[in-house]
């Protein structure tokens, strides 16, 4: 995801590569990105940290906490801090960095290809300007949307977040259905993609209800109608519900439990 957001800002001309410093523990992975972005590298966070105005964290959940205790206490209070570590709260990350200034980022699996939605929202200390920053810094992943409450963090998970998921289920059954009925897989995919490509571009640009459009392609007796009521009859909506809901739920605790965990462990070493 770094990486998508160097470059997605190098190609956007939002900053040279003489501008970004990135912080990589693996020597192959630095040489890799230095070689392909020619950006600033370095294995230490620290150093990484020392003159830039945004410190962006892409790290995995797990590797989070002995980020923010490496840079606890390192960061000048104008340095805003973007974390698009997925369900790590804002409380978790200002407590764990001891710094006020944070975005707190959802973003989706196409934004490595430009095309992702992030959801995002910050602590009350950053400034109009800093969101203006992150704003366009955000801009290079894809679209994005600004929350004023971090709980539309985890709502924004269950949806944008963790929707390439559901989306990418429904394409392979629908690939495999149309194996069953006897296509081969390359022709499948290519017939299952574009259908979901020019279906999505057609919604986008028309000004009817998703319902509307269904309705125009529903003839009596029709093949929609037939395959309509198999898919109600399987409870289509209520499981896409059910699982939206789950997923919402699941963002919910473990963004409690990563918090309440850093919580103990900051009050046992005191
Ligand atoms: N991928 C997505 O589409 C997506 C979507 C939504 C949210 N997110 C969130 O975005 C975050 C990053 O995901 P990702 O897919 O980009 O993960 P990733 O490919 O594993 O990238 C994480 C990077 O952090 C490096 N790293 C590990 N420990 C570090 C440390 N202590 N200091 C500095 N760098 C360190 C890793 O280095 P090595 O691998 O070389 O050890 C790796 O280059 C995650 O929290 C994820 O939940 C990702």
């Amino acid at each position: 995801m770094a990486e998508a957001m160097i470059q997605g800002l190098l190609s956007r001309k939002t900053i040279n590569p003489n501008g970004i410093i990135a912080s990589e523990p693996r020597k192959e992975r630095r040489e890799e990105l230095q070689r392909k972005h020619c950006v600033k590298i370095t294995s230490d966070n620290r150093e990484a940290i020392k003159s830039c105005e945004v410190v962006v964290l892409a790290l995995k959940p797990q590797d989070l906490e002995g980020a923010l205790t490496e840079l606890n206490g390192s960061l000048l209070p104008k340095q805003m801090v973007m974390s698009i570590v997925a369900g790590a709260r804002l409380k978790t990350i200002s407590e764990g960095l001891e710094h006020e200034v944070i975005v707190r980022v959802m973003p989706n699996t196409p934004a490595q290809i430009g095309e992702g939605m992030s959801v995002w929202t910050a602590s009350h200390s950053v400034s109009q300007g800093q969101l203006d920053q992150a704003r366009e810094i955000l801009q290079a992943l894809g679209k994005e949307r600004y929350m004023n409450d971090e709980k539309f963090l985890d709502m924004a998970t269950a949806i944008s977040g963790t929707g390439p998921t559901y989306v990418f289920l429904v394409m392979e059954a629908m690939i495999d259905a149309a194996v069953h009925l006897g296509f081969p897989r390359h022709i499948a995919y290519e017939l299952v993609t574009e259908t979901m490509r020019g279906s999505i571009n057609f919604a986008m640009k028309s000004t009817k209800h998703p319902a509307e459009l269904r309705n125009m392609v529903t003839s009596p007796g029709g093949t929609s109608a037939a395959a309509l009521y198999q898919l109600e009859k399987g409870s289509l909506r209520t499981v896409l519900s059910k699982a939206i809901l789950a997923a919402y739920e699941q963002s919910k605790s473990l963004g409690e439990s990563s918090s309440s965990v850093k919580a103990e462990k900051r009050n046992s070493v005191r």
